[in-house]
């Protein structure tokens, strides 16, 4: 019995692997320095839905497929009453998509990739009072997204930084959300049912939800000088810090590079501070060196969520929709994997090891 299940290989994939030794990321064959930066987010979802469904389709088809879903899931945001908007954002997305019917078609999991992107801008501009912005159908889910969010024309730069992000965070191995969406499928409940499992398990912090808080660490800090004593008291305090650590690398996430070198073109055209990227790589040397130190036998180093803040709040994101824009990105992965699982057909039932007590007669 592994805690955690470490190291446990419970499926066969054709759509990603984590090489956490060597800090490497494959999607379909392609590395994420092949994909990030160079690929749309249709190119990747192209990519991680082929052969998976009867109806094959190219990224400018799947472009203009997700196009009309978010036209057509659009009215559903006249359905939020103010339980809703009481709710985090993410669950409240996470309950409009549950109203969505199970299917198992491309048709459906088009619908799935569509519904939040369309809902997360929606319910965050609802929150604060403002009605929701209508979808373009003709625009790119990167492009849209942004425009829905900010009611404004987003910059190419804005659009290749998302479109970054989406695809760099598509897919990564049987991840927690992943892993329960494996599961659910195996049951044939339905890709709506997959979904809404793996939404469930992203949003915690130790899987999704650390951006936002690594983005308020960063506020706590507030100087590069700050940095090292900060550190130091966090984890006198046993906290654990947002944005370092993975179960599976053990060197750098390359995904943490990717989006970093996303951040670029929004720091020379001004769309991010430059003090904003001289403080977080303070904070970063600070807590490797830290880690390394009081760490010494586990290497621990940055993972995706530390660069996905500043990318995210530079684009406009309030922070506490950070998870479901992660979500946007890799509902794809959640699909693929889904089908993949329910095409092979059998069941996930591992059993338990019973260390409760024995009945007196036995
Ligand atoms: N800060 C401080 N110490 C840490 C951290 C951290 N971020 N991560 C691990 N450690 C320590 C941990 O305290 C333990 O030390 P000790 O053996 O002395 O008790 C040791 O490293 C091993 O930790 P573990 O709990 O066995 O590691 P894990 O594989 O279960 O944890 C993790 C993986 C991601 C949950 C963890 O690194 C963590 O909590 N990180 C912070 C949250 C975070 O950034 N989450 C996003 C993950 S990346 C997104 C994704 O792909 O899902």
């Amino acid at each position: 019995m592994k805690s955690g299940l470490e190291d446990v290989i419970a499926a066969e994939t054709a759509l990603s692997d984590v090489d956490g030794a060597a800090g490497r990321l494959i999607i379909k064959g392609r590395s994420l320095d092949d994909l990030a930066g160079k690929a749309r987010f249709e190119d990747v979802a192209a990519l991680l839905l082929e052969d998976l469904f009867e109806t094959a389709a190219t990224a400018d088809e799947i472009r203009r497929e997700l196009g009309s879903a978010r036209a057509l899931l659009f009215p559903h945001l006249q359905t939020v009453d103010q339980t809703l908007l009481d709710l985090p954002a993410v669950d409240a997305m996470r309950a409009l998509i549950a109203r969505l019917p199970d299917a198992e078609d491309f048709a459906g999991a088009i619908w799935l990739m569509a519904a939040p992107a369309v809902f997360l801008p929606g319910l965050l501009r609802l929150r604060k009072g403002f009605g929701p912005l209508p979808p373009d159908p003709a625009s790119s889910q990167a492009e849209d997204i942004l425009a829905m969010l900010t009611g404004s024309p987003p910059s190419r730069e804005q659009v290749a930084a998302l479109d970054t992000y989406l695809v760099t965070i598509s897919d990564h191995g049987l991840n927690a959300s992943t892993f329960a969406s494996r599961v659910i499928a195996s049951t044939q409940s339905g890709l709506t049912s997959s979904m809404l499992a793996a939404l469930s398990a992203l949003k915690g912090p130790l899987h999704g939800g650390a951006p936002g808080p690594v983005l308020d660490m960063l506020d706590a800090i507030g100087t590069p000088e700050q940095a090292h004593a900060w550190i130091g008291s966090a984890l006198d305090r046993g906290e654990r810090l947002m944005g370092f650590g993975h179960r599976v690398y053990r060197v750098r996430d390359p995904r943490a590079d990717a989006l970093k070198k996303a951040l670029r073109p929004l720091t020379e055209t001004g769309q991010v501070a430059a003090q904003r990227i001289a403080l977080a790589e303070a904070v970063e040397r600070a807590a490797l060196d830290i880690l390394r130190e009081r760490k010494p036998d586990r290497p621990l180093d940055v993972n995706v969520e530390f660069y996905t803040a500043l990318l995210l709040d530079a684009l406009g994101f309030p922070r506490e929709a950070f998870t479901g824009v992660f979500a946007i990105g890799r509902t794809v992965g959640w699909i693929a994997h889904a089908r993949e699982q329910s095409l092979e057909g059998r069941l996930i039932r591992p059993r338990s090891l019973y260390v409760g007590p024995l009945p007196e007669a036995a």
